[in-house]
């Protein structure tokens, strides 16, 4: 397995170019499966999490097309409404093709996605959206199975806040017979870029962004072209890059609208911000002071702080002034880059869902283990700020969800290669 080498103790500089965002990606490749039109994406990020999913497609039936950025889906052949094992149990976000395939041919078997480092992840909102539109489902042998003659609309509520569960279910309900609620929908932009690409399509759809969503049901949805939000995930991940690095650098590509609650916690710890979003440009630039001060998050749903940038701010509160608390309220294990942290002298201590940090003078290099896609990124900024050289493994971790990670860095003068195993 592939490892990273970063000698850290420099600051960075210069630009770097967000890419399209994973997590919008994802949802809206699994639109294509709602109409036998083509759909055509551009600013799709190269990422092996979009590659699993585009192989899960073509196992459907599904035509696919790449050039550079840009991918072309055609499901007017689809002829297989099954999501196997073996490709779910890659990539959890699989079970986005639930609620398009029960929508578009009345029928789905998909694996059950199980859990992962962060935890049992479970998809039960998911089905109880589908039962209350009417599909039977059951659960055997470690598959979801659905059938229905066509979905109806319904008032949906969500015992939790669940991304993709309101993705699913958003998606299935465009194709149901009559309107459907969901109440409790997540707000994520990610959501709102999925509705923008539905709309494009036909949908009917309005609420996008706020925690109750109406789609109104049509028989048909058509072909579209849609580009894919910016990833504010990975920007976010650069800005406590350069944060922790005491560094000014810029973010073209992206405005701060989306990080707001990232961009605050930011403040609070000392640093300067400034974005701005043209119909010829947008971009953030951050400049931070050489130390910051440490500052306690609790992570929420959007808008929120994000627990997808968890891990990466606790890296900056291991360097920090002070001592911060970070509550972690979405997932039960997401705190698996602390003893990663510690490794490399940081001082935190772990009591539940609650870690408590203290900032200490230095962080020296060492070799560390890379467990989920948010962690690896934590280490890549701890390594970027520790004396001498960070060795992170398994970083299949990080090709999951950060385009050309390597080559952004160095460009920021990051030293940093990989190493094959
Ligand atoms: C999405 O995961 C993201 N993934 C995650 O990003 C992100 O961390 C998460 O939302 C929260 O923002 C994608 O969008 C592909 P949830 P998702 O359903 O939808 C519980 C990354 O690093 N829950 O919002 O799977 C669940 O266990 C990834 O890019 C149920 O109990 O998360 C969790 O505690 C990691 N039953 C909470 O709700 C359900 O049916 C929120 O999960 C669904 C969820």
């Amino acid at each position: 397995m592939d490892k990273l080498v970063i000698t850290g103790g420099r600051p960075l500089s210069g630009e770097v170019t967000i890419s399209g965002a994973k997590n919008a990606a994802l949802p809206i490749l699994c639109a294509c499966l709602l109409t036998p039109e083509p759909l055509t994406l551009t600013h799709v990020p190269a990422l092996n999490d979009i590659g699993t999913m585009l192989k899960l497609l073509v196992q459907m039936g599904v035509k696919v097309e790449r050039d550079a950025d840009t991918v072309r889906l055609d499901a007017s052949g689809l002829n297989n409404s099954v999501a196997p094992y073996e490709m779910v149990k890659t990539m959890r976000a699989s079970i986005l093709v639930l609620g398009p395939l029960v929508a578009r041919c009345g029928e789905a078997s998909v694996s059950l996605p199980g859990g992962c480092a962060i935890g049992a992840r479970p998809v039960d909102q998911h089905i109880k959206g589908l039962q209350a539109m009417g599909a039977e489902v059951t659960v055997e042998h470690g598959y979801v199975h659905a059938k229905v003659g066509r979905l109806k609309g319904a008032r949906l509520f969500t015992d939790m806040v669940t991304v993709t569960g309101t993705e699913n279910l958003m998606m299935a309900a465009c194709l149901a017979d009559g309107v459907t609620l969901i109440e409790n929908a997540a707000r994520e932009p990610e959501v709102v870029d999925l509705a923008k690409c539905l709309i494009a399509m036909g949908a009917k759809i309005s609420g996008a962004g706020t925690d109750v969503i109406r789609i109104e049901g049509v028989t048909d949805l058509h072909g579209a072209t849609h580009r894919i939000m910016p990833d504010r995930i990975e920007a976010g991940t650069y800005l406590c890059a350069a944060a922790a690095t005491g560094s000014t650098v810029t973010l073209n590509g992206i405005s701060s609208g989306y990080l707001d609650a990232v961009v605050d916690k930011l403040m609070d710890a000392g640093c300067d911000i400034v974005s701005e979003k043209t119909a010829e440009r947008e971009f953030i630039r951050i400049t931070a002071q050489a130390k910051l001060k440490a500052v306690s998050i609790r992570t929420a749903p959007y808008p929120g702080f994000p627990t997808d940038m968890q891990a990466q701010f606790m890296a900056i509160n291991c360097i920090a002034e002070g001592s911060a608390v970070m509550r972690e309220t979405i997932f039960e294990n997401r705190f698996m880059h602390a003893v990663e942290l510690q490794r490399l002298g940081a001082n935190i201590k772990i009591d539940g869902n609650t870690a408590f940090v203290t900032g200490v003078k230095r962080l020296e290099g060492a070799t560390v283990m890379a467990t989920d896609l948010r962690a690896s990124a934590s280490l890549v900024i701890a390594g970027l700020v520790a004396e001498g050289e960070t060795h992170i493994e398994r970083i299949y971790h990080l090709d999951r969800g950060y385009e050309q990670l390597e080559a952004k860095l160095m460009a920021l003068g990051a030293q940093v290669r990989r190493e094959k195993a």
